[in-house]
């Protein structure tokens, strides 16, 4: 094999994604309770490029230098050999490459946006590309990236797929799989595909409990088997309404998903919360706006205190008018505001 295979440089750019039927609780190597499907994003992204050399020897771990926003970042270096270290049934190579990897965000660090989906979609995405690369292959699987992008992280898996990607059995989706996410999105109605989703950065600073912890303590959740059953009939219903053009049956299931998790949280052993009142606040406002305007628009919810503002592009000019509200709502007065996007791209 001629040395100029053998190193390389690779770069991703991929998306962060917000799920509209939540996964919440999981099983065995990163496996879900529930089927979950998510709008993809556009702005809010992480771009991974990864310096590679494949050495002959196999060693007991990947060497990895990983420095994010250009600063070094010893603790994710550690954290990246770990994980490439479990994955080896999957990525054989694992033990045969030493990285440098650069990753930076779009969003600001302390915005309270979780980055884990993006940035597992994007390394797994790199990865592949550089076995591609080594081993002349004509193309990476997507399918194989999702499943290590799960691996990593559960949400991860279906930041691989634009406009949206459902991950998890359903009998909504034939192809639907525990392991790996499938893209979603021909058979809606287009004006899904054309979906504003502003944060409010309600708070920004970092999550009490982390949604490893959280997804845990559902194994204990009395609720547990009810929000199971609730999940895969959300995922049926919210379909039929994207294909039916049924904006209120979508945005009544949407919002009732944010506040189970919540609820879920609340009722867990210990229990917890992670709204703010402002959270409250700008969930009552979004509510009475969407009344009194005719306005569709709806909130979600992350595992976190801030707020996903869902419209359709084409109500932008009235719902600047609520924003105007919330913004004094928000840490700094914080919004990001995000599209519906397409999906990850390969940069080099
Ligand atoms: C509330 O994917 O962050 O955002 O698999 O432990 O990495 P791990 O958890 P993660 O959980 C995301 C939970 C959620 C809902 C969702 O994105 O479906």
């Amino acid at each position: 094999m001629a040395d100029d295979q053998l190193t390389g440089e690779v770069t991703w750019q991929s998306p962060s994604n917000i799920a509209l039927v939540k996964y919440w609780g999981k099983h065995g190597r990163q496996l879900p309770g529930n089927p979950s499907i998510s709008f993809t994003l556009d702005h809010a992204h992480t771009k991974t490029t990864i310096r590679y050399k494949k050495i002959n020897e196999h060693s007991d771990k990947a060497v990895v230098n990983f420095r994010s926003e250009g600063a070094p970042n010893p603790a994710f270096s550690d954290r990246i050999t770990t994980f490439l270290d479990s994955i080896r049934d999957h990525y054989p190579l694992s033990s045969q490459l030493e990285l440098e990897i650069d990753s930076e965000n779009s969003f600001p660090h302390s915005s309270g946006i979780a980055s884990s989906a993006s940035s597992m979609s994007a390394l797994a995405l790199c990865l592949l590309t550089i076995e591609k690369n080594i081993e002349q292959k004509d193309k990476i699987d997507m399918q194989r990236a999702s499943l290590i992008a799960r691996l990593g992280s559960g949400s991860a898996s279906r930041s691989v797929y634009g406009p949206l990607a459902i991950w998890g059995k359903t009998g909504v989706a034939e192809n639907s799989s525990d392991t790996y996410a499938i893209p979603y999105g021909t058979k809606i109605k287009p004006i899904f595909l054309n979906f504003r989703d502003d944060i409010l950065i309600i708070s920004k600073k970092k999550k009490t409990v982390s949604s490893t912890a959280g997804h845990t303590l559902m194994d204990s959740n009395p609720y547990k088997a009810t929000r199971y059953d609730q999940a895969h009939t959300h995922m049926r219903d919210i379909t039929a309404a994207m294909k039916n053009g049924d904006l209120e049956k979508f945005g009544e299931i949407v919002e009732r998903e944010a506040l189970t998790l919540h609820a879920l949280m609340m009722a867990s052993s210990p229990p917890y919360m992670l709204m703010e009142p402002d959270t409250i606040t700008a969930i009552r406002e979004i509510q009475s706006f969407r009344i009194s305007n005719h306005v569709p628009v709806y909130f979600t919810l992350d595992a976190g205190p801030n707020i996903h503002l869902l419209y359709p592009d084409k109500y932008s000019t009235q719902v600047q008018n609520l924003k105007k509200d919330l913004r004094s709502l928000c840490e700094d007065e914080t919004i990001i505001d995000d599209i519906v996007g397409q999906g990850p791209k390969q940069l080099i």
